[in-house]
């Protein structure tokens, strides 16, 4: 079974050969960041290759149509597309699980900030505008009093 060295931690862990990388380093129990769960269209699951290059598997179409034909150069490739079949080095440095956790809370209390802001702006429009038509209602209201006329009910 092959074998992958991790940096900066320097595990090392058995991969099967028919498990693309991002299953199995998730299998061992290793924290792989991905937004498409596998499906080549997010590019959050990229790994550099340290070493073993000729142990990769090629990449495929829907790999190449995300990242292009820069392997060569970047060294980067998506572990959801990629299959060993030989000793590699590979380096996780980009994904750390609680800077990532970090930035999606910061993420989600920003949106939950700007929606009690418009939410709050919406409210204060409705109490205007409820404020304009009762005082727009009591002006017209004494000559409607008067007249025997009845007001229709305001459809809010
Ligand atoms: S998990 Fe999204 S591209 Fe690999």
């Amino acid at each position: 079974m092959p074998k992958v060295t991790l940096r900066p931690s320097l595990e090392v862990i058995d991969i099967p050969e028919e498990k693309n990388l991002l299953t199995a380093l998730r299998d061992a129990g290793i924290y792989v960041k991905s937004s498409c769960g596998g499906h080549a269209t997010c590019s959050d699951c990229i790994i550099k290759i340290v070493s073993g290059e000729d142990s990769l598997t090629p990449p495929p179409f829907e790999e190449l149509k995300l990242l292009g034909n820069v392997f060569h150069i970047t060294k980067e490739r998506l572990s959801c597309q990629t299959k060993i079949t030989g000793d590699v080095t590979i380096d996780l440095s980009n994904h750390d699980k609680s800077r990532d956790q970090e930035r999606m809370r910061s993420k989600t209390s920003q949106f939950s900030k700007s929606r009690t802001v418009r939410r709050t702006k919406d409210e204060q429009k409705e109490q205007q505008a409820f404020k304009d038509s009762e005082q727009q209602t009591a002006t017209e209201e004494r000559p409607a009093k008067q007249s025997g006329f009845k007001r229709p009910k305001r459809k809010y």
